[in-house]
């Protein structure tokens, strides 16, 4: 069996598991007023040449919903991709925590946000309007719900674009490793550099435990992000064991080096399918996700052949890679979906 269903069937990275036993021993206090966590701020400062603040939590929806309510007002609107997971698949986390805000979602060419796209809403927003919501917030996927990456100049025009007009930007950076692996750019360059002012920096599905955390180059909304944070019940009390991962996650660069991992893998798959009849892909492989459109009977023999991945509408199906798919298990995977194409017996 190959389990291709999502990057978090993955388990977790050895090294994450070994910096867990090792914050064991003794008494720390509560609450990130803990050691571990005074180390990864400053450990999160190198990594991002730039003074932060960092709030670990234990989701990537949490992140996402409580760096969104620190920068838009209950009457607030925040734009997005029309695929993107805070508005498609958090449950209204964002409009919860802001205590009603709008989601506004845009589109653009490879599932990400155009500038032309931006532009032409923000022109049309209505700012200062009372009967309408007004645009506090940006929100990227990087990489995006479709696994397509924003390059950082990518990012910097959107982000420009928004700072313009008084909106702050975030990054849902649930595959931001992976991205910055893709693009060999510095973590830097792909985030306050580019006008990112608070970021989710995204961890479980490239190799912790439980630990995600928001990071913020902004004091203003770190001051914000202490009280709604706590509010919301996001301030774990035994928090260094959510810092302690997070450490091991940047040290050494293994974040980076699981990611490259899980990229590889994905590259192999979609190299190895560009030839197969029947299946096409449907965006560019940046990262560790394959999105294949392709006829019903072509998965449903794949999957009698062991493969696992999600269903999506419309002939879709996704495939996601992890740290821990070899390069053997990408070939399997071709293997199965080839065989399974030329409608040989499973
Ligand atoms: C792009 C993106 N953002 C955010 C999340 C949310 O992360 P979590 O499942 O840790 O809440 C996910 C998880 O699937 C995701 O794919």
């Amino acid at each position: 069996m190959i389990d291709l269903r999502s990057d978090n069937v993955s388990g977790v990275a050895p090294q994450i598991l070994a910096a867990i036993s090792s914050a064991n021993p003794g008494t720390a206090l509560g609450y990130g007023a803990d050691d571990f966590t005074a180390r990864l701020r400053t450990r999160l400062s190198e990594v991002f040449e730039h003074e932060l603040e960092v709030f670990p939590v234990v989701s990537g929806t949490a992140a996402n919903a409580l760096s969104l309510a620190a920068v838009t007002r209950a009457w607030g609107a925040v734009y997005c991709h029309q695929s993107a997971h805070v508005h498609n698949t958090e449950c209204g986390a964002t409009e919860f925590f802001t205590g009603g805000a709008k989601l506004l979602p845009l589109d653009g060419e490879q599932f990400k946000i155009g500038l032309p796209q931006l532009e032409t809403a923000l022109a049309e927003a209505g700012f200062g309007l009372p009967q309408r919501a007004q645009p506090c917030a940006l929100s990227l996927t990087q990489a995006t719900d479709f696994g397509t990456v924003y390059r950082p100049e990518e990012v910097a025009a959107l982000a420009a674009a928004a700072h313009r007009r008084g909106l702050a930007v975030h990054m849902d950076g649930a595959r931001l490793a992976n991205s910055l692996a893709a693009v060999q750019c510095m973590p830097s360059e792909m985030t306050w550099r580019a006008g990112v002012d608070v970021l989710s920096l995204g961890a479980t599905k490239n190799g912790t435990m439980n630990a995600d955390a928001i990071v913020t180059f902004k004091p203003d909304i770190a001051a914000e992000l202490r009280f709604r944070c706590r509010r919301g019940g996001h301030v774990p009390s035994k928090m260094r064991f959510l810092s302690a991962q997070l450490i091991a996650y940047l040290e050494d660069s293994l974040w980076l080096r699981l990611a490259a991992r899980a990229n590889h893998a994905a590259s192999v798959i979609a190299a190895g399918l560009k030839d197969v009849p029947g299946l096409e892909l449907v965006a560019p492989v940046d990262v560790n996700e394959i999105f294949l459109r392709g006829a019903d009977e072509i998965f449903a023999q794949a999957e009698q052949r062991g493969l696992l991945f999600y269903r999506r509408p419309r002939r879709m199906v996704r495939l996601v890679t992890s740290f821990q798919t070899s390069e053997a298990d990408a070939r399997a995977c071709v293997e199965a979906l080839r065989s399974s194409s030329s409608g040989g017996p499973a």
